[in-house]
């Protein structure tokens, strides 16, 4: 039996993986097979009834498509009621504030709200205040806790192929991060869960693009593209944050292409086993080549199929075991 049956959930929200033990974020890892199952149904329906009759908001105050379309397909597969706001049509606009939009939106009895915002804290001080559960989509450069846990359970996925070991865990599995560490809560995010999994993190970019005491988190730090894949079992692209780029961190992109992007010639110089990831969106052929982002390392579109049972997996956690206030 797998340790899941034994682990409760106990946790009213989701908001980021620095709250979350290993014992949690596997417990999450383990409860999603089944949502990806339930997607890949041939015939027969693509749902399960574990959050009907719930109401999940989407409350996106940023730009977003795939965060959005994937929790809303996740909730909309558990058979939950589903509305989504984009912070250009509420309120916030007419300046209210968060917590008395979020009043009067639980005032319609939501049992699930995701918040993506563009302040770090926003989904932690919601959370403690309100009765909803709150699930964190990306709070500014702070945590993006459902990316990391997707991006955990598909590189499980591939350890677990590769080694023919259906057991298999993220422990020594060697992880290089390449890009905008700085502006990135995806990376963050990232690091709290491939270390708290027992996973190598190797982070790599021009230096005034990577925080200068991150190596507190345990992470190893070089400037050196080919070095930092030379080992990695996994090759984890960022997007370059062009519209957070206001300080110009780095010379040119042109620069930037020729010391670190992941292409062709990059490759050469990784394992013949290594795979190549990346949150989407991609700005193709600046932190990616086409060709490798299209080529058959990337597992790039895994991490998206998998993203939507990664997702039903915290709400049906969150909702049928987590407290609620
Ligand atoms: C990420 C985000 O918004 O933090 N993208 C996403 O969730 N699809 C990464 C990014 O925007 O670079």
């Amino acid at each position: 039996m797998p340790d899941s049956d034994r682990r409760v959930w106990t946790k009213k929200d989701l908001v980021g993986m620095e709250d979350l033990s290993r014992d949690e974020i596997e417990l999450i890892l383990d409860t999603a097979p089944q949502f990806v199952e339930v997607s890949r149904r041939e015939s027969g329906i693509k749902k399960v009834p574990l959050l009907q009759g719930r109401l999940v908001v989407n409350w996106f105050h940023e730009a977003s498509t795939r965060t959005r379309t994937s929790f809303e397909l996740a909730a909309k597969r558990l058979s939950a009621d589903t509305l989504s706001m984009a912070a250009s049509t509420s309120s916030s606009v007419k300046g209210e504030t968060l917590h008395d939009t979020l009043h009067n939106i639980e005032a319609m009895n939501t049992d699930v709200i995701v918040l993506r915002h563009s302040a770090a804290g926003a989904p932690h001080i919601l959370a403690k205040s309100h009765a909803s559960h709150i699930i964190n989509a990306g709070d500014g450069r702070h945590e993006h806790p459902t990316q990391a846990l997707l991006d955990a359970f598909t590189i499980r996925e591939h350890i677990r192929a590769q080694r023919n070991d259906p057991t298999a865990n993220l422990e020594g599995v060697k992880v290089t991060i390449v890009g905008d560490i700085e502006h990135s809560r995806v990376a963050r995010s990232n690091i709290f869960c491939l270390k708290k999994l027992g996973a190598e993190v190797t982070l790599c970019g021009p230096a005034t693009l990577i925080p200068p005491h991150i190596g507190h988190m345990g992470v190893n730090v070089t400037y050196n593209l080919r070095e930092a894949i030379r080992e990695a079992d996994i090759i984890y692209a960022l997007r370059i944050q062009l519209e957070r780029q206001h300080d110009g961190l780095f010379p040119s992109l042109r620069e930037y292409i020729r010391l670190f992007r992941i292409d062709s010639d990059a490759m050469k110089h990784a394992k013949p086993t290594a795979l190549v990831m990346h949150p989407g969106p991609i700005n193709r052929d600046i932190e990616l080549s086409t060709t490798v982002a299209d080529g058959p390392r990337s597992i790039i579109l895994e991490q998206v199929s998998n993203g939507v049972a990664i997702r039903m997996a915290v709400m049906h956690l969150l909702v049928n075991s987590g407290k609620r206030r």
